[in-house]
Protein backbone atom coordinates (compact mmCIF):
# COMPACT_ATOMS: atom_id res chain seq x y z
CA UNK A 1 0.00 0.00 0.00
CA UNK A 2 1.19 3.31 -0.42
CA UNK A 3 2.44 5.66 1.89
CA UNK A 4 0.16 8.64 2.86
CA UNK A 5 0.75 11.68 5.55
CA UNK A 6 1.22 10.83 9.14
CA UNK A 7 2.15 7.57 8.27
CA UNK A 8 5.42 5.77 9.59
CA UNK A 9 8.21 6.07 7.10
CA UNK A 10 9.91 2.50 6.71
CA UNK A 11 13.08 1.74 7.74
CA UNK A 12 15.45 -0.34 5.31
CA UNK A 13 19.22 -1.25 4.86
CA UNK A 14 20.67 -0.19 2.18
CA UNK A 15 24.13 0.08 -0.34
CA UNK A 16 25.15 3.89 -0.90
CA UNK A 17 27.55 6.04 -2.23
CA UNK A 18 28.55 6.42 1.01
CA UNK A 19 28.76 2.81 2.37
CA UNK A 20 26.04 0.32 4.03
CA UNK A 21 23.26 2.56 5.86
CA UNK A 22 20.28 1.82 8.34
CA UNK A 23 17.92 4.72 7.75
CA UNK A 24 16.55 5.30 10.78
CA UNK A 25 20.09 5.46 11.83
CA UNK A 26 21.17 7.75 9.05
CA UNK A 27 18.18 9.93 10.08
CA UNK A 28 19.06 9.74 13.95
CA UNK A 29 17.02 12.47 15.70
CA UNK A 30 16.77 14.92 12.57
CA UNK A 31 14.62 16.01 9.78
CA UNK A 32 15.31 13.93 6.56
CA UNK A 33 14.58 14.15 2.89
CA UNK A 34 14.32 10.97 0.67
CA UNK A 35 14.11 11.77 -2.78
CA UNK A 36 13.98 9.32 -5.82
CA UNK A 37 15.16 10.35 -9.54
CA UNK A 38 14.78 7.59 -12.65
CA UNK A 39 18.04 7.17 -13.45
CA UNK A 40 22.38 8.09 -13.79
CA UNK A 41 23.55 9.87 -16.50
CA UNK A 42 20.52 11.58 -17.14
CA UNK A 43 20.17 15.53 -18.08
CA UNK A 44 17.49 17.15 -15.39
CA UNK A 45 18.72 14.11 -12.76
CA UNK A 46 22.67 15.48 -13.13
CA UNK A 47 20.65 19.17 -12.41
CA UNK A 48 18.89 18.46 -9.49
CA UNK A 49 21.42 16.16 -7.75
CA UNK A 50 23.54 19.60 -8.75
CA UNK A 51 21.30 21.59 -7.01
CA UNK A 52 20.45 19.89 -3.81
CA UNK A 53 24.71 19.58 -3.37
CA UNK A 54 24.48 23.34 -3.81
CA UNK A 55 21.87 23.68 -0.94
CA UNK A 56 23.73 21.25 1.17
CA UNK A 57 24.45 24.16 4.21
CA UNK A 58 21.01 25.06 3.89
CA UNK A 59 19.75 21.76 4.36
CA UNK A 60 22.12 21.27 7.54
CA UNK A 61 20.99 24.09 8.91
CA UNK A 62 17.85 22.75 8.84
CA UNK A 63 18.94 19.25 10.73
CA UNK A 64 17.88 17.83 7.35
CA UNK A 65 19.72 14.93 6.15
CA UNK A 66 19.73 14.32 2.62
CA UNK A 67 19.63 10.64 0.77
CA UNK A 68 19.19 10.12 -3.01
CA UNK A 69 17.97 6.82 -4.25
CA UNK A 70 17.82 5.44 -7.73
CA UNK A 71 17.77 1.84 -8.70
CA UNK A 72 21.01 1.95 -10.83
CA UNK A 73 24.15 0.43 -9.90
CA UNK A 74 27.18 1.69 -7.28
CA UNK A 75 29.73 1.84 -9.64
CA UNK A 76 27.60 3.99 -11.89
CA UNK A 77 26.40 6.00 -9.41
CA UNK A 78 30.32 6.71 -8.13
CA UNK A 79 30.88 8.09 -11.90
CA UNK A 80 27.98 10.16 -12.06
CA UNK A 81 28.76 11.89 -9.47
CA UNK A 82 32.12 13.01 -11.02
CA UNK A 83 30.30 14.17 -13.59
CA UNK A 84 27.54 16.04 -11.29
CA UNK A 85 30.56 17.39 -9.63
CA UNK A 86 32.40 18.93 -12.78
CA UNK A 87 29.26 19.78 -14.70
CA UNK A 88 27.56 21.77 -11.54
CA UNK A 89 30.54 22.79 -10.21
CA UNK A 90 29.74 21.46 -6.77
CA UNK A 91 31.10 18.15 -4.58
CA UNK A 92 28.17 16.33 -3.94
CA UNK A 93 28.47 15.24 -0.09
CA UNK A 94 25.44 13.20 0.26
CA UNK A 95 24.38 9.61 -0.09
CA UNK A 96 23.25 7.76 -3.61
CA UNK A 97 21.42 4.60 -3.05
CA UNK A 98 22.08 2.04 -5.52
CA UNK A 99 18.35 0.45 -4.90
CA UNK A 100 19.41 -2.66 -7.56
CA UNK A 101 16.35 -4.63 -5.88
CA UNK A 102 13.77 -1.91 -5.81
CA UNK A 103 13.21 -2.42 -2.19
CA UNK A 104 13.54 1.07 -1.42
CA UNK A 105 11.54 2.05 -4.17
CA UNK A 106 8.95 -0.58 -3.45
CA UNK A 107 8.52 0.50 0.47
CA UNK A 108 8.18 4.21 -0.86
CA UNK A 109 5.95 3.19 -4.07
CA UNK A 110 8.18 5.25 -6.40
CA UNK A 111 7.91 3.10 -9.33
CA UNK A 112 5.02 4.13 -10.99
CA UNK A 113 4.08 1.79 -13.76
CA UNK A 114 2.09 3.69 -16.02
CA UNK A 115 4.67 6.28 -16.33
CA UNK A 116 7.70 3.80 -16.44
CA UNK A 117 7.72 -0.07 -15.85
CA UNK A 118 11.30 0.30 -14.89
CA UNK A 119 12.49 3.91 -13.75
CA UNK A 120 11.72 5.47 -10.41
CA UNK A 121 10.08 8.38 -10.57
CA UNK A 122 10.63 12.08 -9.22
CA UNK A 123 9.38 11.30 -5.55
CA UNK A 124 10.55 13.19 -2.61
CA UNK A 125 9.76 12.41 1.23
CA UNK A 126 10.29 14.67 4.04
CA UNK A 127 10.42 12.72 7.22
CA UNK A 128 10.02 14.23 10.66
CA UNK A 129 12.35 13.58 13.54
CA UNK A 130 9.49 11.16 14.97
CA UNK A 131 9.47 9.11 11.68
CA UNK A 132 6.61 10.56 10.65
CA UNK A 133 6.21 11.44 6.92
CA UNK A 134 5.64 14.76 6.15
CA UNK A 135 5.73 15.88 3.23
CA UNK A 136 5.21 13.68 -0.17
CA UNK A 137 5.54 15.47 -3.68
CA UNK A 138 5.91 13.13 -7.09
CA UNK A 139 7.56 14.86 -10.36
CA UNK A 140 7.32 13.03 -13.79
CA UNK A 141 10.77 12.40 -15.22
CA UNK A 142 10.24 15.07 -17.43
CA UNK A 143 10.13 18.06 -14.80
CA UNK A 144 13.32 18.77 -12.28
CA UNK A 145 12.14 19.82 -8.67
CA UNK A 146 12.40 23.31 -7.45
CA UNK A 147 14.92 22.31 -4.86
CA UNK A 148 14.23 25.99 -2.92
CA UNK A 149 10.83 25.08 -2.61
CA UNK A 150 11.31 21.87 -0.52
CA UNK A 151 13.12 24.39 1.53
CA UNK A 152 10.35 26.78 1.92
CA UNK A 153 8.20 23.76 3.17
CA UNK A 154 10.74 22.49 5.36
CA UNK A 155 10.92 25.91 7.31
CA UNK A 156 7.08 25.88 6.94
CA UNK A 157 6.86 22.10 8.44
CA UNK A 158 9.59 23.07 11.23
CA UNK A 159 7.81 25.95 11.79
CA UNK A 160 4.39 24.77 12.20
CA UNK A 161 5.73 21.50 14.27
CA UNK A 162 6.32 24.03 17.12
CA UNK A 163 3.37 26.68 16.80
CA UNK A 164 -0.24 26.86 16.09
CA UNK A 165 0.30 28.48 13.16
CA UNK A 166 0.06 27.87 9.48
CA UNK A 167 1.43 29.23 6.17
CA UNK A 168 0.04 30.87 3.70
CA UNK A 169 0.41 30.52 0.28
CA UNK A 170 3.74 31.85 -1.33
CA UNK A 171 4.94 31.92 2.26
CA UNK A 172 8.63 32.50 2.82
CA UNK A 173 10.93 32.56 6.26
CA UNK A 174 10.23 36.01 7.67
CA UNK A 175 6.61 36.88 6.62
CA UNK A 176 3.23 36.97 8.59
CA UNK A 177 2.02 33.27 9.73
CA UNK A 178 -1.89 32.71 9.93
CA UNK A 179 -3.40 31.46 13.14
CA UNK A 180 -4.71 28.30 13.17
CA UNK A 181 -8.21 28.01 13.24
CA UNK A 182 -8.76 25.81 16.29
CA UNK A 183 -7.28 28.87 18.54
CA UNK A 184 -9.60 31.53 19.13
CA UNK A 185 -8.64 35.07 18.58
CA UNK A 186 -8.42 35.78 22.32
CA UNK A 187 -6.83 33.10 22.83
CA UNK A 188 -4.02 34.48 19.96
CA UNK A 189 -3.59 37.99 21.27
CA UNK A 190 -2.50 35.91 24.44
CA UNK A 191 -0.43 33.13 22.46
CA UNK A 192 1.03 35.54 19.57
CA UNK A 193 2.08 38.99 21.79
CA UNK A 194 3.64 40.44 18.34
CA UNK A 195 -0.06 41.36 17.38
CA UNK A 196 -2.81 39.39 15.75
CA UNK A 197 -4.30 41.05 13.01
CA UNK A 198 -8.04 40.03 12.49
CA UNK A 199 -9.05 40.34 8.36
CA UNK A 200 -12.10 38.12 9.05
CA UNK A 201 -12.92 35.84 11.66
CA UNK A 202 -11.62 32.95 10.07
CA UNK A 203 -8.72 34.72 8.43
CA UNK A 204 -5.98 35.67 11.17
CA UNK A 205 -2.53 36.98 10.77
CA UNK A 206 0.40 37.46 12.71
CA UNK A 207 4.04 37.92 12.70
CA UNK A 208 6.37 35.05 12.22
CA UNK A 209 6.31 33.97 16.37
CA UNK A 210 10.16 32.55 16.24
CA UNK A 211 11.59 35.24 14.47
C1 LIG B 1 16.52 13.30 -17.12
O1 LIG B 1 16.92 13.24 -15.96
O2 LIG B 1 16.94 14.13 -17.89
C2 LIG B 1 15.47 12.35 -17.62
C3 LIG B 1 15.40 11.07 -17.09
C4 LIG B 1 14.45 10.19 -17.61
C5 LIG B 1 13.59 10.62 -18.62
C6 LIG B 1 13.66 11.92 -19.09
C7 LIG B 1 14.61 12.79 -18.60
Amino acid sequence: MSLRLGDIAPNFQAKTTAGDIDFYEFLGNGWGILFSHPADYTPVCTTELGKTALLQDEFAKRNVKVLAVSVDGLDKHVGWVKDINETQNVTVGFPIIADEDRNVATLYDMIHPNASETFTVRSLFVIGPDKKVKLMITYPASTGRNFYEVLRVVDSLQLTANYSVATPADWKEGEDVIVVPAVSTDDAIKKFPKGVKVVKPYLRYTPQPNK
